[in-house]
């Protein structure tokens, strides 16, 4: 494997989780680090240091860091706004750009990205973790195998009680509280839409024709606020809904439903289903439910737990012998890292490429204009046409 100099851009919270994944591969070396706070830049030098690694430079601006460190990939981990433009800037000089998750916050911007990346074409993905669970993962090969039939619909949500991060978000020096206090919109659709993108073939001879996003009212976090005391958010009007819901429509016909519901007690469920002509796979209940296994009308609590038995018959290839212990996010960040370096090793296109991103993206600034208007809004095509000729071969 060629060896890898990386720079990370954004040491939060998430940076961690990368670094963990990175540190493993013999073939990487983290040259620099960078954030807008110096402490976080310090503390992640001394982390890697402390992991027996030479010490990286340390950068306050990321421009300066991608010039003076001369990386060969950065991974950006900063918060949303700033992930195109780095992007782009590494990109520009030919620095593979990997860039955490995160929505759109305009349609022109991610028009950029692609023209940055059919000019430049130097490589461009999104980290996008989720495609790698394994439930997706099983999903694709049994779609492939033709067990699910034609695909009919999806569902994907991101259910995560984040009050405590978003409204202590001044204090911890996060992102999050100033995006739900300005804007309404699912600013956090990737998780959710990459796995059903990838199996519903976007961007390969499918497409996302136009989206619907309605807003619930929006009291969970000042509700939140109150009960715990944080008084700097005395009074605050957020203008993000509690729950958002997307219905999304695709030239094949498919639909899929989007939830974000991030501002109201609850636990953990990301709520994938993925269904066709001959049967359904559904995350939160953990089942597989197929026509050909099933006499009769059953109730879910019948054939909820029995994915076992199917991934002993239709384990992912990706999955066979993969055993991740204590691996962050269940292995996932580890197997995303290991996709994109094979890629880069073979020549490959990008697993999750430039226009997966943009398209992806674009969820948060057309579930933005939706809600605002109370329409339906077209999705832009960023291939250009090339959908139709354009073949899926992520995970094959
Ligand atoms: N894939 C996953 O499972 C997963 C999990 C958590 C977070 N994330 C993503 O990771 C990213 C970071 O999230 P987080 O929770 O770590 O946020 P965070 O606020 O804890 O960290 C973001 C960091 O980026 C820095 N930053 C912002 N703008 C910058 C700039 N222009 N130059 C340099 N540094 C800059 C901030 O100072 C901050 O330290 C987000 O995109 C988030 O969606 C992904």
């Amino acid at each position: 494997m060629k060896n890898y100099k990386i720079a990370i851009i954004g040491l939060g919270l998430r940076s961690a989780g990368l670094y963990n994944a990175l540190k493993r591969r013999e073939y990487v070396d983290i040259v620099s680090v960078c954030d807008v706070y110096e402490d976080r830049c310090e503390a992640m030098a001394k982390r890697i240091e402390d992991d027996g690694r030479h010490r990286p430079l340390t950068f306050t601006d990321y421009k300066k860091c991608i010039d003076d460190s001369h990386p060969d990939m950065v991974v950006i981990s900063t918060s949303w706004l700033p992930h195109i433009e780095i992007c782009m800037y590494a990109m520009e000089r030919g620095v593979i750009a990997a860039s955490e998750v995160g929505g759109a916050y305009s349609i022109e911007s991610l028009w950029e990205l692609i023209r940055c990346y059919e000019r430049t074409h130097t490589p461009v993905t999104m980290l996008e973790n989720a495609c790698y669970h394994r439930i997706k993962l099983l999903a694709l090969n049994m779609r492939r195998m033709g067990l699910l039939g034609e695909m009919v619909h999806c569902e994907g949500a991101y259910r995560h009680d984040m009050r405590e991060e978003i409204c202590t978000g001044w204090r911890k020096r996060h992102y999050r509280l100033d995006q739900y206090i300005h804007r309404n919109t699912d600013n956090y659709p990737t998780h959710d839409i990459g796995p059903i993108a990838k199996l519903l073939d976007i961007n390969c001879g499918n497409r996302f024709l136009s989206l619907i996003s309605v807003g619930s009212k929006s009291v969970g976090l000042s509700h939140y606020a109150k009960e715990n005391g944080i008084d700097e958010l005395d009074g605050m009007k957020f203008m993000q809904s509690d729950v958002v819901s997307t219905l999304i429509k695709c030239q094949n016909g498919e639909t899929v439903s989007l939830t974000l519901d991030t501002c109201l007690p609850r636990y953990y469920a990301r709520g994938f289903i993925a269904q066709g002509t001959r049967g359904l796979i559904s995350e939160d209940t953990n089942c597989v439910y197929l026509d050909s296994d099933n006499k009769g009308h059953k109730m879910w609590d019948e054939v909820s737990g029995n994915i076992n038995l199917y991934y002993g018959k239709y384990e992912h290839p990706l999955w066979v012998d993969y055993h991740p212990g204590k691996e962050g996010h269940g292995g996932i960040d580890s197997l995303q890292f290991d996709d994109l370096f094979r890629a880069l090793e073979y020549g490959e296109d990008m697993p999750i490429d430039v226009y997966d991103m943009a398209t992806w993206m674009s969820i948060s600034v057309l579930s933005e204009q939706s809600m605002a208007t109370g329409g339906a809004i077209p999705f832009p095509d960023f291939t250009n046409g090339n959908w139709i000729y354009r073949k899926n071969n992520f995970a094959k």
